[in-house]
């Protein structure tokens, strides 16, 4: 019976949480892509991703948003139940939208429909000092849990704007101890957006559970990019930490595959993806 999920017919055993642990522990960088749909997972997969988000992302790549907050938890479900069927080896995280955790209960609801709905794995939500109880509830309960730290989309009406965070030392100081008091709370892994490399830094060296980042620099656990960006899909301007891997590639598939190589061979990010 247990050994369903471990093997799923295949040579190399699905990634799960323990995975990230000892990958985290033995300096294995962790390659993260989001994906939407089947048969982008499918590619994702194959190029050899360990961790693969449904991103809220998807409001603006999928549904043409200008920001995340439009998208809701029935989204997130439809979009994970499709990159579910497609995933062999990579771990499933599923994005919790815009207001779908206002108090532990609300969270704890909509957590159980990304895990028994969408099929995911953990859950990841864009946190702060006041989700240290919803962080609890949901440990309590075996919620695998993601907090987002940094730059949060879900926020940015409020902070006027997609700007790299925690650039003023107060300001750095308060994010290393939130991301520990929400290890303590019992995240179990910490995504960092757009904070400058010595803070990404100091936050994965003072915390045991895995650091990805996306524009946090190089000296993270992992890296997660936006799948639409690295292929170059995205038309406009981009953020700075992207890379378009499409180029000098001639198959979607190649291009995910150089993706993961350069995060594991670290030369994704370079200096000019980086905040200081
Ligand atoms: O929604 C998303 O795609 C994300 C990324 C920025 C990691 O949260």
């Amino acid at each position: 019976m247990y050994t369903q999920l471990e093997q799923r017919g295949m040579a190399e055993p699905p990634v799960n949480v323990s995975t990230l642990r000892k990958m985290k522990a033995e300096g294995e960088p962790i390659a993260c892509l989001t994906a939407y749909d089947a048969s982008y997972a499918v590619l994702v997969d194959a190029a050899g991703t360990d961790l693969v988000l449904v991103g809220d992302s998807l409001g603006m790549v999928i549904q043409g948003h200008d920001t995340t907050v439009p998208v809701t938890v029935d989204d997130i479900v439809y979009h994970s139940r499709s990159v579910a069927r497609g995933l062999r080896r990579a771990f499933l995280v599923g994005d919790m939208p815009f207001m779908s955790y206002a108090n532990p209960d609300q969270a704890l609801a909509n957590s159980v429909r990304l895990m028994q709905e969408g099929g995911v794995m953990m859950i990841k939500l864009e946190g702060g000092e006041g989700q240290i109880e919803i962080v609890e509830h949901l440990a309590r309960h075996d919620i695998p849990v993601c907090a987002h730290l940094g730059l949060k989309p879900q926020s940015v009406h409020k902070i006027g704007g997609f700007r790299v965070q925690g650039r003023d030392a107060g300001k750095a100081g308060e994010m290393v101890k939130t991301a520990r008091r929400l290890q303590d709370a019992g995240a179990d892994i910490v995504l960092l957006e757009c904070v400058p490399n010595e803070l990404g830094k100091t936050i994965t060296g003072s915390l045991e559970v895995p650091v990805i980042g996306i524009g946090a620099g190089p000296d993270v656990d992992g890296q997660i990019l936006v799948l639409y960006d690295i292929l170059d899909i995205t038309q406009g301007r981009t953020p700075r930490f992207v890379r378009n891997f499409q180029a000098g590639h001639t198959s979607p598939l190649e291009a995910l595959r150089a993706y993961v190589k350069a995060v594991k061979d670290r030369s994704y990010p370079a200096a000019e993806h980086c905040f200081s």
